[in-house]
């Protein structure tokens, strides 16, 4: 059974100098604010997942930030009444610009559509079988108008059918949605050949590899010595090859000789990477090591080393501690790329992940973090930088373990919010102005190797209007394992989350 609770899409706003503390705008009218209402029912049902909104849209609507909040709830229907319609020049009804995005928005969350109302506007009776354009779109198709709200639903499902349709990507990642994953843990495990098959579809990643290789060449090899200088570049965590493929592109592209070293620890991978290798051509060129880049040891020092060891969090797949061990055979002035990862975070709303994680009904699974592909959620804030590490880093008192505080500000007219968790990202630069990121303000476009990750919250924070959201994270490393742990300090404290990685770690 689902309970659908009916609400209006509202919320009046109160003057940025208004205190809102009171609730009391500054005429002393109560503030209203619909989110409150279903927040205060959710809570004392305790976050069901049985519970459901349906949000009734009428002509004014509230600001934009106060209604992304609704993406991250369990929002099943929009309800627009006839009155919400306005009234095209040729006696039609039609949307506001802001309704019809609020409306776009609601299709891409699957939110049905509903219109109520009675029929407001007087359609001319000689046009009553077709329907009419809104702003120079025109639908061809003739419809005869069967029952007197049907100009309304015409006029939505116009709106449907002018969305762009999905892409390629969308249509892979459709499946992925809000789907929680744990996260590969590719040192401590070997990596399936259906995982490396879906890495090497990605050829953005690896064109972005390619020109950094090539930048990289051109910049350690000046033009004059290119016939006679060679180049060691050795690739760590090879895999089945395309990062070699992609190194070697590069030194034809720029016309740099190369020798190139493959180290590999996954026995199936250095399999296929040997068949890759002589199907290729390239004995000559390319020499596989089988073996852990952390205890290999090598017969000359690299000018370039190339890996990607990132996760979605950038460090969570301890590229960190694997680079460390590379480096030791790279020259004192050689080159890694990637050269620096910085991972990041954000508050959000997602009642359906933490329905989900919470149904395990465990500790383990609220204190453990999730590869997921986000889709209904409502990002609270920008993204903020957490924890930076560049390579090469040579200095004597260097530590993989990290801590830092960030304080979200949650924009003013957003209204109150309850945060179930962090979605995390990373953004890496792989050599100079060439990064990979899948930070959501500069995302590598159509590159789709890596899904957000989240951190999910024990008991969601509720955020009252105007406060500060303080979140504390640490990075703490073992020498079998890697984990983070969390804890929110500021409106409320929450417990701390994954104390000495009890239910999430990555093993070393
Ligand atoms: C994310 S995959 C990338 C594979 C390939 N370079 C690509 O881009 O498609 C990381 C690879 O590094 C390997 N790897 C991880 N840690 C390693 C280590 N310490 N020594 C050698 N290989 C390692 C994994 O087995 C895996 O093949």
């Amino acid at each position: 059974m689902q309970l659908w609770l009916r609400l209006p899409l509202e919320k009046s706003e109160p003057m940025e100098n208004e205190s809102e503390d009171t609730g009391y705008g500054s005429l002393g009218a109560a503030l209203s604010d619909s989110w409150e209402s279903w927040n205060s029912f959710r809570l004392l049902c305790e976050h069901s997942n049985q519970l459901c909104v349906a949000l009734d849209i009428r002509r004014s609507l509230p600001s934009i930030n106060s209604l992304f909040r609704w993406f991250g709830e369990p929002v099943r229907a929009a309800i627009i009444h006839t009155d919400a319609f306005l009234t095209n020049a040729r006696g039609y009804p039609c949307l506001s610009k802001r309704h019809q995005k609020l409306i776009t928005s609601f299709f891409e969350l699957s939110f049905q559509v509903v219109i109520s109302g009675q029929l407001v506007h007087s359609i001319p009776e000689e046009s009553f079988a077709v329907f009419p354009s809104n702003d120079n779109d025109t639908i061809n198709e003739a419809a005869p108008i069967r029952h007197e709200l049907k100009p309304y639903v015409d006029y939505v499902a116009f709106l449907y059918q002018r969305m762009d349709p999905l892409s390629e990507q969308e249509r892979f990642e459709i499946n992925y949605r809000d789907f929680l994953q744990s996260p590969l843990q590719p040192l401590m495990d070997n990596l399936e050949a259906q995982t490396y098959e879906t890495f090497e579809k990605d050829t953005v990643k690896y064109t972005q590899y390619q020109r950094a290789v090539c930048q990289a060449l051109l910049d350690r090899v000046p033009y004059e010595h290119a016939s006679t200088s060679q180049t060691v570049l050795m690739v760590v965590g090879a895999g089945r090859g395309p990062l070699v493929r992609a190194s070697l592109q590069a030194a034809e592209e720029t016309g740099r000789k190369i020798k190139v070293y493959a180290v590999e620890k996954n026995p199936n991978a250095v399999v296929t990477l040997h068949s890759l290798i002589k199907l290729e051509g390239w004995e000559n060129m390319v020499t596989v090591v089988s073996c852990d880049m952390r205890h290999w040891d090598a017969p000359e020092k690299a000018d370039i080393l190339v890996s990607e060891l990132l996760g979605s969090f950038g460090d969570n797949e301890l590229s960190p501690e694997c680079l460390d061990g590379a480096q030791r055979f790279l020259k004192p002035d050689g080159i890694s790329i990637p050269s620096l990862y910085t991972s990041y975070l954000q508050p959000i709303t997602t009642s359906k992940l933490y329905n989900d994680v919470k149904s395990h009904k465990d500790l383990a699974h609220l204190e453990t973090a999730y590869v997921v592909k986000l889709h209904r959620v409502a990002k609270l804030a920008p993204a903020q930088p957490v924890f930076t590490f560049v390579h090469p880093n040579f200095s004597a008192n260097r530590s993989n373990q990290r801590y830092t505080k960030l304080k979200f500000e949650i924009p003013f007219d957003t209204g109150s919010t309850l945060v179930h968790g962090f979605a995390g990202y990373f953004d890496a630069v792989l050599y100079k102005d060439i990064h990979l990121s899948i930070e959501p303000s500069m995302p590598t476009t159509t590159m789709f190797s890596w899904f957000p990750i989240f951190f999910p919250l024990r008991s969601p924070v509720y955020v009252p209007s105007g406060y500060q959201l303080e979140v504390q994270f640490w990075r703490c490393c073992a020498p079998s394992k890697v984990w983070y742990e969390w804890c929110v300090t500021s409106p409320v404290v929450s417990p701390l989350h994954n104390v000495n990685g009890r239910s999430y770690w990555v093993g070393l």
